[in-house]
């Protein structure tokens, strides 16, 4: 973390997980375990129809909600889609895009991935954009060329006022899910190259202001070395999101000095 430069923020990845009365429950609950000092932002993102419940339940608290997913277009013949415009008008501030499930399962590409971006930042939301690399994909050694690849073409055509509102969130797919953590080293490494990748881009100012995120297993018992790391500003976390408890763990770590 640098919180000179950045914000750090820690979000959760619900996937298709709670309902929305779990969700009522999971907000009351974190309310009471919330510290009262604000270091880092608090984002929970949750299944589409649970959005409105979770809007209502985390309302008095500072904790931001977030989408899994939007489709690019604005509106039309998309049976099933939901646009950045209708996530916008409930109250949703952020959302993630290109989630490696989304890509593994729901056919995402980069192309997709970067015309999901485009329309998150034209209705005012603030993108997540996953980048990872599987395991076959790091023993080959290719990993670097991969997530310059993926950044490279999320934020194709991006300008760079814009890019202030864009987080990174470095998932290796390997991690996800699995209990396998990467070390700190192998997460510090890719996220300081992700920041490399975007000065290039856009320059030294804007690479120091970007949230770069880790994700993949992150829970209580690592979080804090993760989040250590310099260019590590906080987490997406899926599993230990879902119970209040190990998520306030996690925003503690990261409200460390
Ligand atoms: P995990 O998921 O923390 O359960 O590994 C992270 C993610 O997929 O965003």
């Amino acid at each position: 973390m640098n919180r000179r430069y950045r914000k750090t923020i820690i979000a959760g990845n619900w996937k298709m997980n709670k309902t929305a009365s779990e969700t009522k429950k999971f907000a009351e609950e974190l309310k009471t375990l919330l510290p009262k000092a604000k270091w880092c932002d608090v984002v929970v993102c949750v299944p589409a129809v649970n959005i409105p419940a979770a809007i209502k339940a985390f309302k008095d608290m500072r904790v931001s909600v977030g989408a899994e997913n939007v489709f690019y277009e604005k509106s039309g013949a998309y049976t099933g889609e939901v646009s950045a415009d209708m996530l916008k008008d409930l109250g949703v501030k952020y959302v993630i895009i290109g989630h490696s499930e989304r890509r593994q399962y729901f056919g995402e590409t980069d192309v997709t991935v970067n015309k999901k971006v485009h329309a998150a930042l034209e209705a005012g939301l603030h993108p997540i954009i996953c980048v990872g690399e599987s395991l076959e994909q790091r023993e080959l050694g290719i990993t670097m060329e991969l997530i310059a690849l993926q950044v490279k073409s999320a934020l194709a055509g991006v300008p760079a006022e814009k890019l202030r509102r864009c987080v990174i969130a470095y998932e290796p797919i390997w991690a996800i899910g699995t209990g396998k953590t990467a070390t700190a080293e192998q997460a510090a490494e890719v996220c300081t190259f992700i920041r490399t990748t975007v000065r290039h881009l856009y320059g030294a100012r804007i690479a120091r202001s970007i949230t770069i995120q880790y994700g993949g297993s992150m829970k209580p018992s690592n979080a804090a070395e993760l989040l250590a790391q310099p260019d590590i500003d906080g987490g997406l976390i899926g599993g230990a999101a879902l119970k209040p408890t190990e998520f306030v763990d996690i925003i503690n770590a990261a409200n460390q000095e």
